[in-house]
């Protein structure tokens, strides 16, 4: 691996810990974690770990570089962003095999995650001259009124397996050119894509002349992350995990009045209606429940099918998932890759039991695969929605099937779990259409037509509701998220009017 890390034409990659202060902590003498190759279950690298005096120099190096960067004009701080965009253009075929090696996702998911890295970057530079303010006018006489917005201080992004450069880049870049800071604390299961992403970012640091912008924490167990939910010295937390860990880290930043940001669980339906395009339906059904092994927040749990529907769809689902092939998510034959460890499957695996415990029927799939690796079958099964195990989140390729009369009745199912993520609608009728997307339609914060219920774009701003944590990330006009407000009132007159017409004086005063 130390082989192919070099293709990245670093010198003397330094195996890791912690980026702060404009260097690398000193990794001799560290415990150690272990980055496995989830394909075979062997050790890919040994990285260093981050320990407490390493949060204190990295927090405050932090601090003190939010001094200086957030007096750079935003378009220059864009500039930075630009350069990072270029890196990750010309490492990009390397990048995507790190992290399907890395995670498991295949060459394809790994290649488009680099990719989605980059679109958001070309976003953030456009951005970077469009932190518009708005001008309001003013009731009182020779006043104006307006708002800007000013960077935030310190951003702490704790991140996820399943999209180890993805998710991080949708809030640094944005982050970055609002003229914030960041600590990264990467999921302990995918540190060597932090690890490479963060060479890249000292390259383009080093190179502007800005260093401190972009940190690195790497740890195995959530100990220095919890002390950044806890640490007022960072404005905003941006978090992506469970809900179940979600609402902790969310309860502990609003005790201490700060703000998060937060991405968690999702338990995504695909509903098929009478006058649904199968064509349309298997591929979508099959990249949303198949696709990343089942382990994205968007992927599709639960498959809502009008009852005249169900047998058709069932068959062409039966025969596509009988083509997917699992095996080594670099060979590009492979659909389905491993799940990221041990526990994943035994979690699965728990799933099936409960299920047939439940009386639901298994259509296709359900069992887990002999090692080496962590791999199991795409699974398609009958279940019900008001089942425990449906209501929460599996992080697998295991997917429900529902069937419904009315789409009224699929609406409501749809909406009756704790979760809103991401939502879907395949039809061909235009009412039908307006009726899902209305405000009693899906309860979602995606809602699709006639596409699955992932792999969204940047251009929107990305989140759900609910059990979700409502939080939104990457486009649209997600970026106020790392910036504050600030209304603006200027007296250019010479007298003193009150707002509301108030008159408060006292004789003599003018
Ligand atoms: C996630 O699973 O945490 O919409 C993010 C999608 C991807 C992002 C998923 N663009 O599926």
């Amino acid at each position: 691996m130390s082989g192919t890390l070099q293709q990245l034409g670093i010198e003397g990659l330094n195996p890791g810990a912690c980026w702060g202060a404009g260097e690398w902590s000193v990794s001799a003498g560290r415990a150690t974690l272990e980055s496995e190759d989830p394909a075979c279950g062997e050790c890919l690298a040994r990285v260093a770990t981050a320990n407490a005096d390493d949060y204190r120099r990295v927090l405050d190096s932090a601090v003190a570089a939010f001094g200086r960067w957030r007096q750079v004009p935003a378009p220059e701080r864009g500039a930075l962003v630009r350069l990072l965009a270029e890196r990750l253009r010309q490492h990009q075929d390397w990048l995507g095999t790190l992290i399907s090696r890395e995670t498991g996702k295949i060459k394809q998911e790994g290649d488009g995650e680099v990719q989605e890295a980059i679109d958001i970057a070309d976003f953030a530079v456009g951005l970077s001259r469009m932190l518009y303010g708005r001008t309001m006018p003013s009731e009182r006489p020779q006043h104006r009124l307006y708002e800007q917005w000013h960077p935030l201080g310190v951003v702490g992004v704790i991140t996820a397996f399943n999209f180890p450069l993805a998710v991080w880049a949708w809030n640094a870049m944005i982050a970055a050119v609002a003229g914030d800071t960041l600590v990264w604390r990467p999921s302990p299961q995918a540190p060597l894509t932090a690890l490479a992403v963060q060479h890249l970012c000292n390259q383009v640091m080093r190179e502007t002349c800005h260093g401190g912008v972009f940190n690195l924490l790497i740890e195995p167990d959530p100990k220095l992350a919890k002390r950044l939910v806890a640490d007022p010295a960072l404005p905003l937390i941006s978090f992506t995990g469970s809900s179940e860990v979600g609402r902790r880290v969310g309860a502990q930043v609003a005790a201490r009045l700060g703000r998060s940001l937060l991405e968690l669980s999702g338990n995504n339906a695909v509903i098929v209606e009478a006058s649904a395009d199968l064509d349309l339906v298997v591929p979508a059904v099959l990249f949303g429940a198949v696709g990343t092994a089942g382990q994205r927040c968007t992927s599709t749990r639960r498959l809502l099918v009008q009852r005249g529907r169900e047998a058709e769809l069932v068959a062409r689902l039966r025969e596509a998932y009988a083509q997917v092939r699992v095996g080594d998510p670099l060979d590009p034959r492979v659909l389905m890759g491993p799940l990221i460890s041990r526990e994943a499957v035994a979690c699965f695996a728990g799933a099936i039991e409960t299920l047939r415990e439940a009386g639901g029927e298994i259509l296709y799939g359900g069992e887990t695969l002999a090692g080496p690796g962590h791999f199991v079958q795409p699974t398609l099964a009958r279940a019900d929605n008001d089942w425990p195990l449906v209501q929460r989140e599996t992080f697998g390729p295991l997917l429900y099937l529902l069937p419904y009369d009315t789409l009224e009745q699929a609406i409501a199912m749809q909406n009756a779990v704790p979760q809103g993520l991401s939502s879907a609608l395949f039809t061909s009728n235009l009412s039908q259409v307006e009726r899902f997307l209305c405000a009693t339609g899906s309860d979602c914060g995606i809602a699709n037509i006639n596409i699955g219920t992932s792999g969204a774009e940047i251009g929107g701003a990305f989140g759900g509701e609910k059990a979700t944590g409502g939080g939104r990330e990457a486009g649209s006009d997600a970026w106020k998220a790392y910036m504050r407000r600030q209304t603006n009132t200027i007296n250019w007159g010479s007298g003193l009017p009150l707002a509301q017409g108030i008159h408060f004086t006292v004789e003599g005063l003018g």
